[in-house]
C-alpha cells in the first residue's frame, strides 16, 4: 500500500525541522535560542484575547459562514482599504485558518498539470512545493544581493514560457527582507498584463517594514482583477497560533475558493474570526510592535554584520536577518549543536541561499543580545 504520488512532491519546511532538533537539544538539557522560527514573542492586545474569551462564553463555537463571519471580511476590506490603499469589498475576502492555507487553496484553484509558476527564491519553501505538488513546474527566478534582492525582471522574461500561468511575489520578503521598489512593481505588473498571469501576492509581512513604504500590486492598473492576496494575522498582529488567515481576489476566484472550504475545512473557527475584529480594531498595537522589531534589528542585524566573516544588510521588511556566512551549512550546525542558537542554513529556501544563514529578529532582546555573544564566540571572534 502507498500513499499518492503528490504527497512524495512536496517538500518540508526547513525552519519546522531545525525547530524539531532544538527541541529534542532542549529535552535533553541544552540552553538553545530559538531563532529559526518566524515567531513573534508579542502576544495579541488584552481586549483580543478577552473578545476571544466572551465569543466562546456567549457560545460562538459552532460552524458558521464559509467565507468567514461577514462583519470580519467588511472588518478586513476596511483595514486593506485603510492601510493599503486597495480597493475591495467584503465580497472580495475569503477567511481560511491560517495564510498557508490560503495560499495553498488559492493555488489548488488556478494551477493545472502543466503550469508553470514563477517564484521567488530565495523565498517561501512552501511556493515551489504546492506548484509541484498541483502537477505544475515551479520555476525559481532569483533575488540576489548583486541586485540589492529585487526580482530581475530581464531573468523574469527570459525565465517565462507561453505555459506560465501564475507569478508569485512575496514583499516583505521572507528570508531576504526585501521590500520591492515601485519600478520592479511597475514592470513585474506590465508583465502580468502583457502575458495574462495571475499574480499570487504573499503580503503577510506587509505591516512589518522600516524605512519604506509598502504598495500592493493590487492597486496598480488594472492588476485586482488578476491578483490574489495572501495575508493574516498571523505575524502584523502576534497571533500566529490562532491560525487566521484570508484571501483577497475578485470575485471568480472567491467563489472558487469558497467550494474548496465547504470540501475541506468549512470554516475557520468563529471565536478566533470574533477576537480578529477586535486586532484590527487595535491599529496603535501593530505600530508599536514594528516600533520594537526595529530597534531589534538596528542591534541584531547591525551586530551580526559586524562580526568578521558574517555580512547582514539591514532587512526592509519583516524580521529576518537574511546574513553571508562562509560555510553556511558547516556555521548553521555548529551554532546549534554547539552553541545553542537555532538558524537556518539558506538552502532552505532554494539553492541561490546556499551562502547564508536566515536568523528571526522576532524574540525578545534579551535573547538576540546572548544570541550574538554566542555567535562571536563559535565565530572565534
Ligand atoms: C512568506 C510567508 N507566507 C506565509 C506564511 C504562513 O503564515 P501562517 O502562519 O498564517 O500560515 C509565512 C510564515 O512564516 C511566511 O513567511
Amino acid at each position: 500500500m502507498r500513499v499518492a504520488q503528490r504527497i512524495g512532491l512536496l517538500t518540508g519546511e526547513g525552519a519546522l525541522e531545525v525547530y524539531a532538533r532544538a527541541k529534542e537539544l532542549e529535552r535533553a538539557g541544552r540552553s538553545v535560542i530559538h531563532l529559526e522560527l518566524g515567531e513573534p514573542d508579542f502576544h495579541p492586545a488584552p481586549q483580543v484575547l478577552e473578545a476571544g474569551r466572551t465569543a466562546i462564553a456567549h457560545g460562538r463555537d459552532r460552524y458558521c459562514a464559509s467565507r468567514g463571519l461577514p462583519e470580519l471580511r467588511t472588518a478586513i476590506a476596511g483595514y486593506l482599504i485603510q492601510t493599503r490603499a486597495l480597493t475591495c469589498g467584503a465580497e472580495n475576502v475569503l477567511v481560511a485558518s491560517g495564510c498557508k492555507l490560503a495560499l495553498f487553496l488559492a493555488m489548488m484553484a488556478l494551477i493545472e498539470p502543466g503550469d508553470e509558476v514563477l517564484y521567488p527564491e530565495p523565498g517561501f519553501p512552501i511556493y515551489p512545493s504546492v506548484a509541484r505538488c498541483f502537477g505544475a513546474r515551479p520555476v525559481a527566478h532569483r533575488l540576489l544581493e548583486a541586485n540589492d534582492f529585487q526580482p530581475d525582471l530581464d531573468e523574469i522574461v527570459r525565465l517565462a514560457t507561453p505555459r506560465t500561468k501564475v507569478l508569485i511575489l512575496c514583499s516583505p520578503n521572507n528570508p531576504t527582507g526585501t521590500v520591492y521598489s515601485p519600478q520592479t512593481l511597475a514592470g513585474l505588473a506590465r508583465l502580468a498584463r502583457e502575458r495574462d498571469w495571475w499574480v499570487i501576492s504573499d503580503e503577510i509581512y506587509a505591516r512589518i517594514v522600516y524605512e519604506k513604504t509598502f504598495t500592493s500590486i493590487a492597486t496598480l492598473d488594472g492588476m485586482a482583477e488578476r491578483t490574489i492576496i495572501i495575508d493574516g494575522f498571523s505575524k502584523s498582529f502576534a497571533m500566529t497560533g490562532w491560525r487566521l488567515g484570508y484571501a483577497v481576489a475578485p470575485l471568480a476566484v472567491i467563489e472558487a475558493l469558497d467550494k474548496l472550504v465547504m470540501n475541506t475545512f468549512t470554516c475557520a473557527s468563529e471565536f478566533v474570526q470574533v477576537a480578529a475584529i477586535e486586532a484590527i480594531a487595535q491599529p496603535r498595537a501593530v505600530e508599536t510592535m514594528v516600533a520594537e522589531y526595529r530597534r531589534r534589528r538596528d542591534v541584531f542585524a547591525v551586530g551580526l554584520d559586524e562580526i568578521p566573516g558574517i555580512r547582514c544588510r539591514l532587512p526592509e521588511g519583516a524580521f529576518y536577518a537574511w546574513a553571508r556566512v562562509a560555510n553556511a551549512e558547516a556555521v548553521q550546525r555548529k551554532l546549534l549543536e554547539a552553541a545553542g542558537v537555532a538558524a537556518i542554513h539558506g538552502l532552505a529556501f532554494g539553492a541561490s541561499g546556499v551562502d547564508y544563514l536566515r536568523f528571526s529578529f522576532a524574540g525578545a532582546s534579551s535573547e538576540l543580545e546572548e544570541a550574538l555573544r554566542r555567535i562571536r564566540c563559535t565565530m572565534n571572534v
